[in-house]
């Protein structure tokens, strides 16, 4: 009896210990992948002044990591490597069809399952916002992280900053409008607005607290929301200086 014992004993040790080795493998496997996405995207992305640059894309891979923790999800290779490579197909800074030729070009070299490429490539390729239209298209958790983290670091302080980098780069004005008061403009009245850094908060950015996935992405959004609506009032306010009695 003791020495069945002790033979159980011994190849459970082995199996607890030959699991760790595998487990540390696929860790260290992972962190290589996610490291030679981080050198792709950087790539890309070096000469990028349009509010797709470098920085974006890091704060989107710190933000869906941070999500995805919070949500419980202990495997994030996949939310890793779309967030880091979320933005290197985007048409308006590359033509798309290369962009993503080349992107399953690298995605086939880093050693991924068919599988993982499939599921990668399926969140890059139906994330973005496109007028609201693409929300309806049906993301895994995993796209929903990542779609939640891009859009984050649309909102705040930072969305505000790319917004008005972004106006200039293509240039438009930051406002067109007088005597428009903050109150009465909404997302719904916009239209007849030429196209501007402001129009641009009511045409989108307004509208995305309300379409993120997550809980963790919703509160996240919800400051980031007010301090924008704070902005947009006293920005106007400023704006309409001249024209409002009451200052
Ligand atoms: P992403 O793909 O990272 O979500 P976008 O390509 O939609 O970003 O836009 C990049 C940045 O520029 C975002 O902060 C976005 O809000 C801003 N932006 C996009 N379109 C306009 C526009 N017409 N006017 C001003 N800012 C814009
Ligand atoms: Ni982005």
């Amino acid at each position: 009896y003791q020495l069945v014992s002790n033979i159980f004993y011994y190849i459970e040790m082995s199996v607890f210990f030959l699991n760790l080795l595998f487990e540390k493998e696929t860790i260290m496997e992972n962190e290589l992948k996610i490291k030679h996405a981080c050198n792709y995207m950087k790539m890309v992305h070096k000469d990028d002044h349009t509010g797709h640059d470098i920085a974006h894309v890091e704060r989107v891979h710190t933000l869906a990591k941070y999500i995805a923790l919070n949500e419980g999800l202990v495997h994030t290779t996949i939310i890793e490597l779309a967030a880091l490579l979320h933005d290197t197909v985007d048409s308006k800074i590359t033509n798309e069809q290369q962009a993503y030729d080349k992107l399953s070009t690298f995605l086939e070299t880093i050693d991924l399952t068919q599988d993982d490429i499939q599921h990668v490539l399926h969140i890059i390729q139906n994330m973005s916002y496109r007028g609201g239209k693409n929300n309806q298209a049906t993301l895994s958790i995993e796209g929903q992280i990542v779609r939640d983290a891009d859009r984050l670091d649309a909102l705040g302080a930072i969305g505000i900053a790319r917004t008005f980098q972004f106006a200039g780069y293509f240039g438009e004005p930051m406002w067109t409008e007088s005597n428009v008061p903050f109150e009465s403009l909404h997302t719904d009245n916009i239209e007849a607005f030429d196209p501007s850094a402001i129009k641009h908060f009511y045409e989108k950015l307004l509208k995305l607290k309300s379409l993120m996935h997550t809980s963790t992405g919703r509160k996240l959004a919800e400051e980031r929301h007010h301090f924008m609506l704070q902005f947009l009032k006293q920005f106007l306010h400023e704006w309409n200086f001249n024209n409002n009695t009451n200052m």
